[in-house]
């Protein structure tokens, strides 16, 4: 009894402080989406772990990856030029964005000329094109407007936010360093880092895309370079992913993959939950049953005021 009261005066609870580093990579979403009850965990569980490892001592980089790369530019891109209501923007431009890019699927599924028009705009902005970096950094821009305004709102700060695009330039010296190293091969032209049953349970099954034949780099590449470049930069002791389920094969062939590479300082771990379903299915935003995380959280303020009120 007498050692418990202690416990609760004492401002750390008694704990012992833990030393080293850990970064905590949470959140995460993809730009130019509006972000929905699904991010709800991945922010509300990635903020707890921010606050409790802090709490026990551990210097914490909050970092949220958010998905700021890929092809998904391209079709935005092509649907901008194409139909982009101006005013409707100026109003809402996440719901644009989205509406647009909505669009740019329906109208390809008409008109198969759209798929090239996109890849060719996302060669463009990857090789560089003024026009198509200024309109990337836009999407980028009021994303991280509207996601930083849900994150005031639930009180959380992230020390980085390194997206995909910060790892861009790492991606084919790497892929070329593991090439030259033995650990990744090539596989009908395309890069693959290839798994055995000791360097994993499931893990022999499939192996690892790093590089695809048309020499496209992958989420997988991108996640090899984010842990190179997190153990050079901060040293932790612990990398913390928190994600839904549906990724964890992908962090056991990276963590795989970082063991076979000798990149073995840091404990790297990750932190998964379940995936949420409404009763008539999964959610998704074709389907157009899905609730935005602004008015969930609206919804609560309501009823938690009708409750103190
Ligand atoms: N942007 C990804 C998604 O929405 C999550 C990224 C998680 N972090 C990472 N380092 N892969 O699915």
């Amino acid at each position: 009894g007498a050692q418990l009261v202690a416990q609760c005066d004492d401002a750390q609870l008694g704990l012992a402080q833990r030393q080293g580093r850990v970064v905590i990579d949470y959140s995460s979403p993809n730009v130019a989406k509006r972000m929905h009850v699904g991010h709800l965990r991945s922010t509300v569980i990635g903020a707890a772990l921010h606050n409790m490892t802090r709490f026990a001592g551990y210097e914490v980089i909050a970092d949220n990856h958010i998905g700021d790369w890929g092809t998904q530019f391209g079709k935005l891109i092509v649907a901008w030029r194409g139909w982009l209501d101006a005013a409707a923007y100026e109003a809402d431009p996440i719901g644009e964005l989205q509406r647009i890019y909505a669009d740019f699927e329906v109208r390809a599924e008409a008109d198969p000329s759209l798929a090239d028009q996109a890849r060719h705009e996302t060669a463009k902005l990857q090789a560089g094109d003024p026009d198509n970096r200024a309109l990337w950094r836009q999407f980028i821009e009021v994303s991280l407007q509207e996601f930083n305004t849900l994150y005031a709102r639930l009180g959380i700060q992230f020390d980085e936010v390194l997206g995909e695009s910060a790892y861009n330039d790492m991606l084919q010296p790497l892929v070329d360093s593991l090439l030259a190293s033995g650990v990744a091969q090539v596989s009908d032209g395309a890069v693959v880092i290839p798994f055995e049953d000791a360097d994993g349970p499931g893990l022999a099954k499939a192996p690892m895309l790093i590089r695809k034949r048309d020499g496209a780099a992958l989420y997988p590449t991108t996640d090899l370079a984010t842990v190179r470049y997190r153990l050079d930069r901060w040293a932790p002791s612990r990398i913390i992913y928190v994600t839904d389920t549906r990724q964890q094969f992908h962090f056991q062939q990276v963590f795989a993959a970082c063991k076979k590479l000798g990149w073995t300082q840091a404990e790297l771990v990750h932190c998964w939950f379940g995936l949420l379903s409404m009763p008539e299915g999964t959610m998704s935003s074709r389907k157009g049953n899905v609730v935005n995380l602004k008015d969930l959280l609206d919804e609560a303020a309501r009823h938690a005021r009708a409750l103190v009120d």
